[in-house]
């Protein structure tokens, strides 16, 4: 009798899929087998004028935090020690209204605008020269869109030309009368925000949008031959998505550099399974957008390449709806934003940018709340990405279980990027164990190379995925260790709800 309810408890456990064992799998990793350079502006972040982002984030003159420029130097050093390499400004939605020549000159003087993205009153105390200033303060390259809903294109030709001109011009000069003889040499340049959105301010059609975005492209160009462009990719994943970015590129293939990609997730229906798999989504979005460019690249004989920036994303659901979009962010989205910076790495051959929106309050990965920063959850994957996941790609062997939700089949449980940094002779594995509940022991080979018998890991986890940090308390963060390996092996059980990087250095 027992023997035959034992029997029917294991039938019932293999039936469901529980495991009294945690689960196992495979990962083998050759440095010879690389796909793509990882370009240092794949950790990029976004400042917009909206909520407490630049005003009572990153610029507050009244704050014991304030440097002498007004910035607040918490949030510098922050952004620091995130490792941001591009800063993306001043929108998102607002620059479809924003005039840049509101932002200079005399700050008294300066108009107040209501600005009808976010219905906020924006004073221009920071402008051109306050935001490029702050930029060079963390170190990161500028990145800034020009207004292509209610812009005009003088505005945006007079806008590389304030910034990058020569002596003698006439916007050039100005700058110098503003405090600032020296060209800013802004190298990247958006045009326009989210075009393909009824939400935006003047969005088009893609053909009014391509024949619009052209002439300012043209003429920011002759301005500066130098910049690099970013035309408005998909944000609005309706059906027919993709045909936007065909027309945009079949336009615009001679002037731009990159197109534009923004996509949103969140956890709507309390599914972790199918919020994990979010990102599978999003790396088919890239290769759709990889597929058109290379068909107008082959239609046009081009040998300019054309790559993607991708620069909005992120987790963002509960502060939806409300003006400050202040997303309090737990490990889970932690686990979600790992996962979109797997994405990119392992698209890193036509991904060249990747911005997280935004820096700071707004759906951001540091808070200022009562003169204080602390940081959220999401803020440690960007870090150790920044910091470590330089050099190419490797194409990495995954064996493990999978899993189907929502629109996903087959939806690997380990998600997987191996990196081979050569200057300094690392190997970099990161790895996203998306479920919920079991721990993954993994043997990781590594096929060629010597190798130290000591492998560093950081891991950011935390007791519960819906644990949060707060100005007290930093539940959710990195913890550093060290293992062994055995030869070129490493038995590594990645734990339940998980981000582990490990790094291996060669023997020398
Ligand atoms: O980052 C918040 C908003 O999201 C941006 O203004 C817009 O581009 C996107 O829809």
């Amino acid at each position: 009798m027992k023997k035959r309810y034992l029997c029917l408890l294991m039938a019932y456990f293999a039936l469901n899929g529980i495991h009294a064992q945690p689960l196992k799998a495979r990962i083998k990793v050759d440095i010879e087998r690389r796909t793509g350079d990882i370009d240092p502006m794949l950790y990029g972040n976004f400042t917009e004028h909206l909520g407490r982002c630049i005003y009572g984030g990153i610029y507050d003159p009244k704050s014991p935090q304030a440097n002498a420029d007004g910035f607040r130097k918490d949030v510098i050093d922050a952004t620091r020690n995130l490792g941001v390499s591009i800063i993306r400004w001043p929108g998102g939605n607002f620059v479809s209204g924003y005039h840049w020549q509101d932002g200079i000159g005399p700050v008294d003087q300066r108009p107040h605008r209501k600005d009808l993205a976010w219905g906020d009153i924006e004073p221009n105390a920071v402008g051109t020269d306050e935001w490029l200033k702050f930029t060079k303060a963390t170190g990161a390259e500028p990145y800034i869109c020009v207004n292509m809903g209610t812009g005009t294109w003088d505005e945006a030709r007079n806008w590389v030309e304030y910034c990058n001109g020569k002596p003698g011009l006439y916007f050039s000069d100005l700058r110098a009368r503003n405090g600032h003889p020296e060209a800013y040499k802004v190298k990247y340049w958006g045009l326009g925000n989210e075009v393909d959105g009824e939400w935006q301010m003047g969005h088009r059609s893609a053909e009014d949008y391509s024949k619009y975005a052209l002439e300012a492209a043209k003429l920011m160009k002759w301005s500066d031959d130098s910049i690099k462009l970013i035309a408005s990719g998909s944000s609005n994943y309706v059906r027919d998505w993709a045909e936007w970015d065909r027309t945009v590129l079949n336009y615009m293939h001679d002037y731009i550099d990159y197109i534009s990609l923004h996509h949103y997730s969140g956890n709507r229906d309390a599914d972790h399974n199918k919020f994990m798999a979010v990102t599978v989504g999003v790396e088919n979005n890239i290769r759709i957008t990889e597929g058109i460019i290379n068909e107008v690249r082959s239609k046009y004989r081009m040998k300019k390449p054309i790559y993607i920036a991708f620069d909005e994303y992120n987790v963002w659901y509960r502060a939806w709806n409300e003006q400050k979009l202040e997303e309090k962010y737990n490990l889970q989205d932690a686990l979600v934003v790992a996962g979109y910076l797997n994405v990119f790495v392992r698209n890193s051959h036509i991904v060249k940018m990747a911005n997280m929106a935004q820096l700071v309050n707004v759906i951001a990965p540091m808070m200022v709340t009562d003169g204080q920063l602390w940081l959220q959850p999401i803020y440690y994957p960007l870090q150790l990405f920044a910091a470590n996941c330089k050099g190419t790609a490797l194409d990495t062997f995954v064996d493990c279980d999978r899993y189907d939700a929502g629109d996903f089949t087959r939806v690997p449980y380990l998600d997987v990027t191996s990196i081979y940094n050569s200057r300094k002779g690392e190997l970099i594995v990161n790895v996203v164990n998306r479920h919920k509940d079991k721990a993954i022991e993994t043997s990781i080979s590594l096929q060629h190379g010597k190798w130290n018998s000591k492998a560093s890991v950081s891991e950011v986890n935390g007791a519960r995925l819906e644990d949060v940090n707060n100005e007290k308390e930093q539940k959710v963060k990195t913890v550093a260790k060290e293992v062994s390996l055995s030869g070129e092996n490493l038995q590594y059980t990645f734990p339940a709800h998980s981000f582990t990087q490990i790094i291996i250095k060669t023997k020398v």
